[in-house]
């Protein structure tokens, strides 16, 4: 059945709202891939001008993506607060996870750098 491919429950226990998700989910990872397709294609063709083409399709699914992921904040208050943390932010991205719970910014307990360390924790997963 094509309309519930990709779900993982029954479509009967979903709420609306959460298969309204799901679309936007997958058409968020549907245009993320089709942008990776095209930067490979840019990558290997020897023709100038198709490489153009390939690599405007290519930021044009990304506008798409952008737009998906933009309905998806406003319908996912969780999704928009890790958004307006981690978002356009400057330094190590793990330590703003640190800095977001009150943490010191050093500590490696959650994969914290040190300050002026590339935040790549301990190696640990
Ligand atoms: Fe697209």
């Amino acid at each position: 059945m094509a309309n519930s491919e990709g779900l993982h429950e029954n479509e009967t226990l979903l709420r609306p709202e959460t298969i309204d998700r799901h679309r936007a989910l997958t058409s968020l990872q549907e245009e993320l891939e089709a942008a990776d397709w095209y930067d490979q294609r840019v990558d290997a063709t020897q023709d100038a001008e198709l490489g153009a083409i390939l690599a405007h399709n290519r930021d044009e699914e990304k506008e798409h993506a952008m737009m998906l992921l933009e309905w998806l904040r406003r319908h996912d208050p969780v999704l928009d607060a890790h958004m307006r943390t981690y978002l356009f932010t400057e330094g190590p991205i793990t330590g703003i996870e640190a800095q977001a719970e009150g943490r010191p910014s050093g500590d490696r307990s959650s994969g914290g750098g040190q300050p002026g360390s590339l935040g790549l924790g301990d190696g640990k997963p």
